[in-house]
């Protein structure tokens, strides 16, 4: 099935309830990376379409909140109801755009629903609270009101279940959004869109602006005074340009940035779960996740055991496009990321390192990159630094627990972090010192609706899924009532 045959391949902006061309007729290409090919022209949205979606928010907001939290409950599940009904048709747009094999896409679009599920019954728990006054004939009432029109703008790596993970806390609470998708993947949002609007999302509680205009389409969403909060995914460079946009207006803001996750594995791991939980962690969306490990640190006794096992996984890996049966790795999604992981794998190969396996492009060509385990990377070589968003795996050998730690802790950011041991105490020991904001102990892949997720240091700030999703999209008010 072509892209343009799916009925929920949408091609234009969502701005108030309708499906609209951009204000200046203009049109970008989708591709699909693994042989650029052409998926879909798309809306190419302006500074001028985002005034008009930032307008549409605004003005549907008093009536979405004022909605009772069951109605908007019933809407919520409704849309999660009609996104798990079209799972195939929405993961198989996902892969073409995107790029991950088709079993990947389709667990996205699952996963992504099951935030829509979660906020759909997180809607009816939005309590306040009522504290003991201070003064006789008082009362002292703790409100949570929706923060109001919301923009979130959101990533290429998962560019369904992001969305979803964003809007529908949002929504939830009573707030009304404005999404910008990623330019390279806006096709799986419109579909969530044109979902929405089927399960009876009120116009203007929903816009998504399609553009490969971002800075400028991004200067309105960060800095219109009637935005109120700001949810990004992305890099740490471009979190804190939109924070500092936003503070100009003192924007509500939840930035889920880069990472360099660490992977330590002691000498008392369970091997074989310790590969599985690698190939999971460093491989899943071929390396580009904020999540994937970054380093793996291995402990001396154990390190030539993992090394070797953990390159026979990788190799045995295959690689291919979304739609060839038995894929497990896609390409990368662009020319220019094939380039930062060449350079990144250059660099570490100069400075000493060695290639287990990989360590090169893929022989199909385009921007497919072999699964790669590096060894002996030495403490120079940029990747252990830098996020390679790749699947690329370097290995550095340690001695003890304190210089575990030390070298996982030796970062800028503090997104993910895993380790394996079967030591109790060690597991409480390190879990605690980690400065991370998710830990998978003996696990590789830990997202999940019911957790929050989100960093510490610069990979970022607040939470989303979990029952704390919600607090982003809320402002407390504080009444006090006299004269009781
Ligand atoms: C991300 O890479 O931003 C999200 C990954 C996840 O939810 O596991």
């Amino acid at each position: 099935m072509n892209a343009r045959d799916s009925k929920l391949a949408r091609h234009q902006a969502l701005i108030d309830g309708h499906f609209v061309e951009a204000s200046d007729g203009r049109s970008f290409e989708v591709t699909n990376p693994a042989d650029g090919t052409l998926v879909a022209r798309v809306a190419d949205c302006t500074a001028a379409d985002a005034e008009v979606a930032i307008h549409a928010a605004h003005a549907a907001f008093p009536a979405w909140r004022a909605l009772t939290a069951r109605d908007r409950t019933r809407l919520l599940r409704k849309w999660c109801e009609l996104v798990m009904r079209h799972q195939d048709e929405l993961g198989d747009l996902l892969a073409r755009e995107q790029g991950k094999p088709r079993a990947e896409a389709r667990a996205e679009i699952a996963y992504g629903a099951s935030y829509i599920e979660w906020f759909a019954e997180e809607a009816r728990r939005i309590y306040g609270d009522v504290v003991p006054a201070p003064v006789a004939g008082r009362e002292v009432l703790v409100l949570k009101e929706p923060v109001g029109v919301t923009a979130a703008i959101t990533p290429w790596n998962f560019p369904s279940a992001m969305v979803a993970r964003k809007i529908a806390p949002a929504l939830a609470v009573g707030c009304t959004c404005v999404v910008k998708p990623a330019a390279e993947t806006p096709l799986s949002a419109l579909a969530l869109g044109a979902l929405a609007k089927e399960a009876g999302i009120p116009a203007g509680v929903l816009n998504i602006l399609p553009t490969s205009r971002t800075e400028e389409v991004g200067l309105v969403l960060t800095t219109h005074p009637l935005v109120r909060k700001i949810s990004f995914t992305g890099s740490t460079a471009v979190g804190r340009k939109i924070m500092r946009q936003g503070a100009e207006t003192i924007k509500k803001v939840s930035l889920e940035l880069g990472g360099n996750a660490p992977f330590i594995v002691f000498d008392d791991a369970d091997l074989d779960a310790a590969v599985k939980g690698a190939i999971g962690s460093k491989f899943r969306n071929s390396g580009q996740t904020c999540v994937c490990a970054n380093r793996f640190l291995v402990q001396a006794g154990i390190y030539d055991a993992f090394a070797n096992k953990l390159a026979e996984a990788a190799a045995a890996s295959r690689v291919g496009p979304a739609f060839e049966p038995g894929v497990q790795q896609g390409p990368l999604i662009s020319q220019k990321a094939l380039a930062k992981v060449e350079a990144l794998v250059a660099d570490a190969l100069g400075k000493g390192a060695r290639a287990l396996t990989g360590g090169a492009r893929h022989p199909r060509g385009g921007t497919f990159y072999q699964p790669t385990v590096l060894v002996e990377v030495p403490a120079e070589a940029q990747l252990l630094e830098e996020e390679i968003f790749g699947p690329v795996a370097p290995l550095v050998r340690f001695e003890t627990e304190e210089e575990a730690i030390r070298l996982a802790n030796a970062s800028e950011y503090g997104l993910a972090a895993y380790f394996f041991s079967r030591d109790i105490g060690r597991v409480w020991r390190v879990a605690r010192a980690i400065e991370a904001g998710l830990v998978g102990v003996n696990e590789g892949v830990i997202s999940a609706v019911e957790a929050p997720f989100g960093g510490v240091k610069q990979s970022g700030i607040g939470r989303e899924g979990s029952r704390y999703g919600t607090e982003e999209y809320l402002d407390l008010k504080y009444v006090c009532m006299g004269g009781l």
